[in-house]
């Protein structure tokens, strides 16, 4: 009670000053208009358009001072003063106008670094101070995204009941992929996998994944993106993959993407780091060419710079990588999706791959999303299985977590001896095939 009556007093305390010295404000104005039109009239008229009592006039002594009176400027002295103080206002003018023009550059710039700002802020919290030498690390594991349901309902609640801990094996299938997609879920089925679904794109598939027990989320036919799916070869489903993986992410979840050329020997989850925007499998063969490596350009010309040094990776495997629902990873699908459906020609691992590691430059902005390797003999691509894995005594005893038939056209076969070299230990299952394939 007493803190609003105070409140109240203070109140119209301080509301009456305010609106005295607006009054003020105003005859002042007032004031200064008549003194202006009234210079004017002495300009043009200097003997004077009427006549005044000389006791009617007042003398201005101080602008705070200005009375409300018609004051005539008959004297010379008068004008100059008037003349002196129209310059002083004319310079205040402008300085306003630059400050103006400073504020407006200010705001300008600031609204250009809003959208960034307001990120930045999300991601760092409370400026810091650095801290000692060799204890700072940057952000890699950005914040992910407030669940949006409403994005898909439907989806949702398939995957309130699919996903576990809110991650789940994510696949696209439709009919050209059949027999590998019975591979590929009965391996996941054989080592317990319970958070997996197959995206079906077509009636066969989700026939297939019913009668077989297998989580299945059919899409309702939608504007032009799912004729693709029904029809398309593996690059244009890879496309559409960008997209209905945005869903996937906006409703909060952790997706390992998986492509269906893939045997899992143990449960990906507990091998995975998810400190990253992308965590990725890679093309690479071995620590160089998978993680990275300083490749030196020589240039004989140059002589004594003649040697370039260049940083190389092979690309991660945009058919098998763990994505965090972040803004970042949405930012990735966007933007892959977008080159996709602009430019047919464009291959999905590269435009993934580019996006992902280019980093800005005049006329570019790039993709700021942090991105790991995945253990290459955890998650194993077919080059390393067949051309080192299964030609050395002590590789051979790994056990994978998944392995991925991506080098080789013969896929079915393959991922078949995948299943009886590793499940049914038959030692020789990987021996028939060559190490790479007819070109
Ligand atoms: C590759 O890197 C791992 C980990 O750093 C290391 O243990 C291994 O010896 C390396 N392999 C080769 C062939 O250099």
């Amino acid at each position: 009670m007493v803190v609003t009556m105070m409140g109240r007093r203070e109140g119209s305390l301080l509301r009456s000053p305010p609106s005295t010295a607006m009054r003020g404000s105003r005859i002042a104005i007032a004031v200064a208009i008549g003194v202006f039109f009234g210079c004017i009239f002495a300009l043009l008229f200097p003997n004077g358009l009427f006549r005044f009592d000389s006791s009617q006039e007042h003398r201005i002594t101080s602008r705070s001072s200005r009375v409300a009176n018609s004051s005539p400027c008959e004297s010379p002295e008068r004008i100059n003063m008037l003349k002196s103080e129209m310059v002083t206002l004319s310079q205040k003018n402008a300085e306003l106008k630059k400050q103006i023009r400073e504020l407006t550059s200010k705001l300008h710039l600031a609204e250009q670094g809003t959208d960034q700002a307001q990120k930045q802020v999300l991601l760092l919290g409370e400026q810091r101070k650095a801290g000692p030498f060799g204890t700072v690390k940057g952000l890699r594991t950005n914040p992910t995204v407030l669940p949006d349901e409403s994005v898909n309902p439907m989806l949702a609640k398939l995957l309130e009941k699919v996903a576990v801990q809110k991650e789940l094996i994510v696949c696209l299938a439709n009919r050209n992929v059949k027999n590998m997609l019975e591979v590929w879920f009965e391996s996941l089925k054989r080592v317990r996998i319970p958070n997996y679904l197959v995206v079906a794109l077509d009636d066969e598939i989700e026939a297939l994944c019913k009668s077989n027990d297998v989580p299945v989320y059919r899409r309702k036919p939608e504007e032009g993106i799912d004729s693709i799916g029904r029809t398309g070869g593996n690059h244009a489903i890879s496309g559409l993959k960008f997209r209905i993986l945005r869903e996937f992410l906006q409703l909060g979840y952790s997706i390992l993407l998986s492509d269906v050329d893939i045997v899992y020997l143990q449960n990906p989850f507990e091998h995975l780091y998810r400190d990253s925007d992308v965590e990725s499998m890679s093309d690479g063969h071995d620590n160089f060419t998978a993680y990275g490596y300083n490749d030196v350009f020589d240039d004989a010309k140059m002589g004594w710079a003649r040697f370039a040094h260049t940083m190389r990776i092979w690309v991660f495997n945009s058919g098998f990588f763990y994505i965090r629902p972040t803004i970042p990873s949405i930012e990735l699908l966007d933007r892959v999706a977008t080159r996709l459906a602009t430019d047919s020609k464009a291959w999905d691992q590269a435009v993934f791959n580019e996006e992902l590691f280019y980093p800005s430059h005049p006329g570019y902005e790039g993709l700021h999303a942090s991105k790991r390797t995945m253990d290459m003999f955890e998650f194993m691509n077919s080059k390393v299985l067949f051309r080192t894995v299964r030609n050395n005594e002590n590789y051979r005893k790994l056990k994978p977590v998944i392995v991925h038939v991506n080098y080789h056209p013969d896929k079915f076969p393959r991922m078949k001896a995948v299943v009886e070299f590793y499940v049914n230990g038959k030692k020789d299952a990987l021996q028939p095939f060559p190490e790479g394939s007819a070109w």
